[in-house]
């Protein structure tokens, strides 16, 4: 049973679902939220399918605990992982997804040139796949593991120097090439700074983080679980770090 208390969960990897966080507020500024980072185990992208559906699961599990009434899943690379399971694991739970928001840029660029830039688990990982298939036979779809990125993000550096070098090189095959990039992991949008200045600004920049928002107010309003009240946050890390939490805070702004 929901009650007024409960929370909308926000869960990721580490500082990425910030990026989500912040849609989400803005949408439905009357919410709790809860948002957990879990950096003590990020990055999840190199792992394996296994090792983070176990984490996500755990997480989860901690969540439940708190008294929530809707989990936002805002990684996608969990999101490939567990999603399917999450939901069928706790059926009462309005349970939502972030994926890359490959049909936004394919309705944007009808026979486009687009990238998708990912962490490898999501690249490599069925539900792409399946996402993918719908969309290149219209248009040209690069995918672009990109590895290292939410490490950068994680240590407070989405804007540096180290971050435009990696960038430089994961784009060096692409330059001049490309109409949208589609950021398919919640840490990129932190990136769009250094993105832009190494692709330039007329590559337009998308994510899912919107879309994510509108789809789980609409399944709120459905379920008559939307509150108009004071919202309320409350940030928490699995790596007990100070210095994350206010990272945290930094980039919801
Ligand atoms: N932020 C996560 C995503 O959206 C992944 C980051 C990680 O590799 O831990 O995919």
């Amino acid at each position: 049973m929901n009650t007024r208390k409960d929370y909308i969960a926000v869960f990721d990897s580490g500082v990425g679902g910030i990026s989500v966080l912040r849609h989400l507020r803005r949408v439905m500024p009357g919410e709790r939220y809860l948002y957990f980072g879990d950096s003590a185990n990020a990055p999840y992208g190199t792992k394996t399918k296994e090792e983070v559906k176990q984490l996500t699961f755990a997480a989860a599990q901690t969540l439940m605990e708190r008294g929530i009434k809707a989990l936002v899943v805002a990684c996608n690379t969990a999101t490939s992982a567990a999603i399917n399971d999450l939901r069928a694991a706790y059926p009462e739970l309005i349970v939502i997804g972030i994926e890359p928001a490959l049909k936004l840029a394919a309705d944007k660029f009808p026979g486009g040139r687009l990238c998708v830039m990912a962490t490898p688990m999501t690249l490599r990982e069925e539900k792409f796949a399946a996402l993918m298939h719908r969309y290149d036979q219209n248009c040209t779809v690069y995918k672009l593991p990109a590895p290292g990125l939410v490490e950068l993000v994680e240590s407070g550096k989405a804007d540096s120097p180290e971050m435009d070098a990696l960038l430089r090189g994961l784009f060096a095959p692409y330059r001049g090439q490309l109409d949208a990039v589609v950021l398919g992991c919640t840490h990129y949008p932190f990136a769009a700074k250094a993105i832009s200045r190494v692709l330039g600004e007329g590559v337009t920049l998308l994510d899912g983080g919107d879309g994510t928002a509108r789809e789980t107010k609409r399944r709120l309003k459905e379920a008559e679980l939307l509150e108009e009240g004071e919202g309320s946050l409350t940030i928490e890390n699995s790596k007990g770090d100070q210095r994350l939490i206010g990272l945290s805070w930094d980039l919801l702004r």
